[in-house]
């Protein structure tokens, strides 16, 4: 047996694959990655795919970047773990402080946890507790986009507007008022967003929100103008407002933050996947100052949670060392002529016969497709077709989209752009 015949054997037989049908993942070919460097994965027989998701939207700096490869081996070798409860140390409190100087004016407080979907549970957890003890216990209700994506554990997933996502748990889901999306309009959606918060709003926790990006629902994008009115409406309700900048942040829409698109600032803000560089699991939610105060007091008032993992130290030594590549390396700059390649190239797109729609912005460029849904092939005979012409192409449904690393090399990105459009052309001819 080959070595790659040893690992497909093995994964046939135990491996249980996330989003991924089982009868699908026991028919297909999967790809055996060994290593990856840059915005390239390798398989087991030496063959390069262009990574044009960035793993899961995670490996903003490519994979293997050596800095993060040496801060990780430096924190290894000095504190692998320990508890964050009552102890500090040194990758926790200098990162929490230089989170809170990159974050928007006002977010000075830091909780870590392990990935997005935690990210985003503690918001929800501190929103819930903030209200009980600022005397508005009858806050508890979200209020969420259609088509809003922000994780998996059981309360994200009620945020969750992907019906594909929540109907197996449709009937123990936190109550959450969804905004419509309608024919598409994210006008639409806002004002009913208003009106939702006009009926209800007394009893609404917070407004969860994925600012300016809707990326799981098909990198649907809106005017940022819609969140800064979010943000007033928030006031105005007195709800607080969650951006979950999980897959936005680091950069991925342009600014640091997608919220700076408006000068919004959330009162919580989530952060994962780039955050890490895509090296380990680990996420924070920045808290404003307000919310951060009404957990004075007694032990009854204290914020009582944590997972084993909150503050990793090796998970904060690398996310101190993305923010100093960001810094030094001036991804944010470097990155404005690679986004306006990916809008050029999503551009030309549109023409082509299958393709209903196309959009792009920052490092985000989508087509979609005919048909519509998760469930939708016509993305996924894109992906095969790319897949044989070296490129990992993950779609959502009938959307194609690239979300590569923000330092891909120009090369390397052109080479990707062009299979997009080849494999379009080859699979909807
Ligand atoms: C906006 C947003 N929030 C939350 C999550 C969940 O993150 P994780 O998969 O790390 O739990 C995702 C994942 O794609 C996301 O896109």
């Amino acid at each position: 047996m080959t070595p790659r015949a040893r690992i497909v054997a093995a994964d046939r037989r135990h491996l249980w694959h996330p989003y991924t049908p089982i009868d699908d993942a026991e028919r297909r070919e999967p790809l055996v990655i060994a290593r990856a460097e840059g915005i390239r994965l390798w398989d087991a027989d030496g063959r390069s795919y262009l990574d044009a998701n960035a793993s899961w939207w995670a490996a903003l700096l490519g994979h293997g970047h050596p800095r993060l490869v040496a801060a990780l081996e430096r924190q290894a070798r000095a504190l692998c773990h320990v508890a964050l409860a009552g102890i500090t140390h040194e990758p926790a409190a200098l990162l929490a402080e230089e989170l809170a100087a990159v974050a928007p004016p006002g977010l000075g407080r830091v909780f870590f946890s392990d990935d997005g979907s935690t990210a985003v549970e503690v918001a929800m957890k501190l929103a819930l507790q903030y209200h009980a003890q600022t005397g508005a216990p009858e806050r508890v209700r979200f209020l969420a986009l259609d088509g809003a994506f922000h994780g998996d554990t059981l309360g994200a997933t009620a945020l969750g507007g992907v019906e594909l996502f929540r109907r197996p748990f449709a009937g123990v889901l936190l109550d959450c008022l969804r905004v419509p999306y309608g024919d598409g309009a994210h006008e639409r959606a806002f004002s009913a967003l208003a009106a939702l918060l006009e009926r209800d709003g007394s009893e609404v926790a917070a407004v969860v929100l994925e600012p300016v990006v809707q990326g799981a629902a098909g990198m649907r994008v809106y005017d940022a103008a819609l969140l800064a009115e979010a943000r007033r409406l928030c006031d105005h309700y007195g709800a607080l407002l969650v951006a979950d900048e999980v897959f936005t942040g680091y950069g991925r829409t342009g600014p640091f933050w997608a919220c700076e698109h408006s000068r919004t600032t959330p009162d919580l803000l989530c952060t994962a996947k780039g955050f890490t560089g895509g090296m380990l699991p680990m996420s924070a939610t920045l808290v404003a100052e307000r919310v951060y105060e009404a957990f004075r007091g007694g032990p009854e008032r204290a914020f009582w949670y944590g997972h084993t993992y909150c503050g990793n130290p090796l998970g904060a030594a690398i996310a101190r060392e993305v923010l100093a590549i960001y810094r030094d390396e001036r991804v944010l700059d470097r990155a404005r002529p690679k986004a306006a390649r990916i809008a050029r190239a999503f551009e030309r797109l549109a023409g082509l016969p299958g393709v209903r729609a196309t959009r792009s912005l920052g490092m985000v460029g989508a087509a979609e497709l005919e048909g519509a849904g998760y469930l939708e092939r016509s993305g996924w005979r894109v992906h095969d077709e790319a897949r044989a012409r070296g490129a990992y192409l993950r779609p959502l449904g009938n959307v194609v989209y690239v979300t590569p690393a923000l330092n891909a090399p120009d090369a390397d990105l052109d080479e990707l752009l062009a299979i997009v459009e080849e494999s379009i052309r080859a699979a909807l001819r």
